[in-house]
């Protein structure tokens, strides 16, 4: 077994189901203990089980993030448990999509609540102890990893909320790592194409037909796995590469 975060932590939000599951699955494999952190415990203890009986560590943090007091209580559980954080993976995110005219507003609110705020709060709950980490751990490098989306790069017709917060967690990614980077915390983002996940699962039935579904039909769609290999890759490459940006998608897409 690869164990090139032996001795680190990782903290990973929306680790109760695609992309953040596979993710915290991966960072144990090598050898990282991992922090679990979503609303839905049932999902997190049944990982947490996969992890131990396969000799890893985990710890299952029930949170939702949009609260700050629950985001901050998150990071300061995973470093009560296991004496440090080396690794922050802002996961956690919600995709509802359709037209700006005649939009439910609350969806709105709620994209915006997970994707931007919640990663701000966790981020910034973590940030100190990462430092610490960067400064005396095993690997002397410490990272962010924010998983945004093609839709942080690219906009398209009823993507519009959506693209906004992922457009913004992009500018913030390459502004923190502009401010942490000289202190060996390394932040950067990565950016999935269409992953078969329950992302879609969120939207109006009309959404998912006129919207969703076709995408899937039409497009060859990624495994939440082939995400994870790329943030294990963004979190164990060697500390003189610097990668702040990851695209992976589908072939037909590239
Ligand atoms: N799937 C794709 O095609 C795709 C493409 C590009 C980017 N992405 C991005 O990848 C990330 C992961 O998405 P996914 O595809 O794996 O979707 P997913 O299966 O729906 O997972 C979303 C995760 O976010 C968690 N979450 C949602 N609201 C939360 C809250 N308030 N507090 C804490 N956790 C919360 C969910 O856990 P609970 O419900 O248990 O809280 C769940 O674990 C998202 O940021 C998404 O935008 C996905």
């Amino acid at each position: 077994m690869a164990s090139k975060l032996t001795g680190t932590v990782a903290l990973v939000t929306g680790a109760s189901s695609g992309i953040g599951a596979a993710t915290a699955r991966r960072l144990a494999e090598h050898g990282a203990s991992v922090a679990l952190v979503a609303r839905r415990r049932g999902r997190l203890e049944a990982l947490a089980a996969e992890i131990d009986n396969a000799g890893g560590a985990a710890l299952v943090v029930e949170a939702d993030i949009t609260d700050r007091a629950q985001a901050e209580a998150a990071v300061q559980q995973t470093v009560d448990r296991f004496g440090r954080l080396d690794t922050l993976v802002n996961n956690a995110g919600l995709m509802l999509l359709g037209p700006v005219l005649g939009a439910d507003t609350d969806e709105w609110d709620r994209m915006i609540a997970v994707n931007v705020q919640g990663l701000l709060s966790t981020t910034h709950a973590a940030l100190p102890h990462l430092l610490e980490a960067a400064e005396d751990g095993p690997r002397r490098v410490a990272d962010i990893v924010n998983i945004s989306s093609i839709a942080g790069r690219v906009a398209w017709n009823g993507y519009g909320v959506y693209n906004l917060t992922k457009f913004g967690v992009n500018g913030f990614t390459e502004s923190l790592r502009q401010e942490v980077t000289q202190r060996h915390v390394r932040v950067g983002v990565l950016e999935p194409g269409g992953v078969n996940t329950e992302l879609g699962s969120h939207n109006t039935p009309e959404v998912r037909n006129e919207m969703i579904d076709p995408f899937y039909q039409q497009t060859e769609v990624l495994a939440a796995e082939d995400i994870a290999d790329g943030v294990a890759y963004m979190v164990t490459r060697p500390r003189h590469t610097a990668i702040s940006e990851l695209w992976i998608m589908p072939t037909d897409q590239a």
